[in-house]
């Protein structure tokens, strides 16, 4: 039998997991609400909530797994890419209890966990695969080839998919982060209200900050003429400019699937927590004859539970790291 705790303190979520022989046991998450009032992640006090929720996190995932520390196998943590200070806490905290407890410590690459999170739950994808990973700080197409061997074959030229999400909320006068806020209004608002500009990017990269442009012109014309404008159209808005992020996204995966001859299809990270590229996602399958994977919530946005998945593949093969290992803010799949 093998326990893994996996431990996640990239950015502003603090989470501790529990897998036995595969299988997640407990996935706690500690958020940090701290930030709302900033408009935006403040990395010094993130690193400060992580230090603070680290130790209760982990206490509780041992007690929801119903097991008992000592019986604790090995631990496994993100190393990167995040932010350095949060990623620090994290990773010192693994480190001491590997050595404190005389177990292996497993280092996890964050965004080759969230392209892992899918062998939590069945049905599992067969490799290779293809992914579209986005969060608030990525958007990847990656060829999946083996758990730990992936090709990049396009990523974001500016902002992160997440990102133009959370940004457009800004300007549309929502609180931070506005990515599910966004989403909520698109569903009662009319995704072909406001036409909005698709950037010609030839290969499978991406690009977000015209559309960000765009948002932002279009929003001041509209509220010299009707102050009113956010508040009549807040539907109609977000409905399109998620239409249009959407779209983007889907049609560079199609792009990929096309090249590569891949017709197994997953989404990862945060962004595809998003109904409309869900709901998207299926029906492009549906049309091209993709197999396709989504993510359960839970397992869209940070959380330990896909560190810990990824650390139990790395504890199959003893794939182990010594005490002299230091987190990265940049690392790629
Ligand atoms: O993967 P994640 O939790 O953290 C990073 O590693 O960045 O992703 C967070 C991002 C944020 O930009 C957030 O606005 C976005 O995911 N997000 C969404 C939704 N839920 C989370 N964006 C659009 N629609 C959603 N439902
Ligand atoms: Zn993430």
């Amino acid at each position: 039998m093998a326990i893994i705790l996996g431990i996640e303190s990239s950015c502003d979520e603090t989470s501790a997991s529990i897998c036995i022989d595969g299988e997640i046991k407990a996935n706690i998450i500690a958020g940090q609400a701290v930030h709302a009032k900033y408009g935006g992640v403040v990395p010094e006090l993130a690193s400060r909530a992580h230090q603070q929720n680290i130790i209760p996190t982990v206490d509780q995932a041992i007690a929801e797994a119903k097991i008992h520390k000592n019986e604790i196998d090995a631990v496994a943590f993100t190393r990167g890419p995040g932010l350095l200070g949060s990623l620090l806490v994290g990773t010192s905290f693994s480190k001491s209890f590997a050595l404190a407890m005389n177990i292996p410590l497993i280092e996890v690459n964050h965004m080759q966990a969230h392209i892992l999170a899918h062998f939590i739950d069945d049905p599992k994808p067969n490799f290779p695969f293809l992914c579209l990973t986005v969060s608030g700080g990525h958007t990847q197409i990656v060829l999946v080839k083996d758990y730990f061997e992936m090709a990049l074959l396009g990523e974001t030229l500016d902002d992160a998919a997440g990102e133009a999400f959370d940004k457009t909320a800004k300007i549309l006068d929502l609180p931070y982060p506005g990515g599910p806020l966004i989403d909520k209004h698109a569903q009662n608002g009319n995704p072909e209200a406001f036409k909005l500009p698709e950037p010609q990017i030839p290969d499978l990269n991406f690009s977000f900050s015209g559309l960000k442009t765009a948002i932002l012109y279009l929003v001041q014309g509209e509220l010299k003429k009707d102050p009113r404008f956010l508040e009549e159209r807040m539907d109609d808005l977000c409905a399109s400019v998620q239409s249009r992020i959407v779209s983007i996204l889907l049609n560079k995966l199609k792009k990929a699937a096309k090249e590569t001859g891949v017709k197994e299809i997953a989404i990862a990270g945060g962004v595809s927590a998003n109904s409309g590229l869900r709901k998207g996602l299926l029906e492009m399958g549906e049309k091209y004859g993709w197999k396709v994977f989504i993510p359960k919530f839970e397992y869209c946005t940070d959380n330990a539970a896909m560190i810990a998945i990824a650390g139990y593949q790395k504890f199959l093969k003893k794939d182990f790291v010594g005490q002299d290992i230091a987190p990265l803010a940049r690392m790629h799949v």
